[in-house]
């Protein structure tokens, strides 16, 4: 699998894969990380990117050419490449979505600045649009990184152990019931009793009931599509 970043700050992304369980994958050849900046494909004299929008608002709007010309190059490297565009205006994000891209050859990413892309270059080359949430971010590389983080972690192989990955929040409709380490005894913090005492099927009702306890608060849209049975 591969990812590529089109973005004008490649120095944003970059850092993420410096550590931890997505740079082990990383040494494992698991996935690989490009990255295009569409400033190298600008045909301004001063590699200029972006200009104020047509019909006038707040802001400059990134061009057509540098992106029409980086896409352009991206899909004759690799005609399979799917090619994301990140934005408050699309449809958010989820778990699922997560499961179903990790199966995709090449993912491109393409992160806007300033008050966003020309809808041509949009409507042109993307293949999906996602947010990732009800507030605006200054441009899409976070947006991207956590995307590219959630989808890489459903690659087989990310996670030592794949077990962690069908007990999670959102998998089921319900959040993940609490986890504890130890001590069992911590500044007169106990751990639940029942997680203590080993017996499996008790733990699982425990946690279940858990589960519904913490969605009920924190989700309860969640607890209700888990009453019906839609997930
Ligand atoms: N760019 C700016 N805000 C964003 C958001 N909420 N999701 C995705 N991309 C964005």
């Amino acid at each position: 699998m591969t990812f590529t970043f089109v973005t004008l700050f490649s120095n944003l992304v970059e850092g993420y894969f410096n550590d931890s369980i997505l740079k082990r994958a990383m040494e494992k050849n698991l996935f690989s990380v490009k990255y295009l900046n569409p400033r190298e494909f600008s045909l301004n004299k001063h590699s200029k990117v972006d200009d104020t929008a047509v019909g006038g608002g707040a802001g400059m709007v990134m061009n057509p050419q540098p992106l029409f010309d980086a896409l352009d190059s991206l899909r004759k490297e690799d005609e399979n490449v799917h090619i994301i565009f990140l934005t408050p205006v699309a449809k958010p994000f989820v778990q699922n979505d997560a499961k179903r891209l990790s199966s995709k050859s090449h993912i491109a990413f393409v992160s806007g600045r300033y008050e966003g892309i020309d809808e041509r270059v949009i409507e042109k080359y993307a293949d999906e649009v996602f947010s990732i949430g009800d507030y605006i971010l200054t441009g899409g590389e976070l947006a991207s990184l956590v995307i590219c983080d959630a989808v890489s972690r459903n690659i087989d192989g990310v996670l030592g152990n794949s077990d962690s990955l069908t007990i999670e929040s959102f998998e089921s409709a319900l959040l993940e019931a609490p986890s504890f380490s130890k001590p069992k005894l911590y500044e007169g913090l106990n751990v639940p009793s029942e997680y203590l005492k080993g017996n499996h099927s008790k733990i699982r009702s425990l946690k279940i009931a858990l589960s519904e306890c913490k969605t009920k608060f924190f989700r309860p849209d969640e607890l209700k599509k888990h009453c019906q049975g839609v997930k």
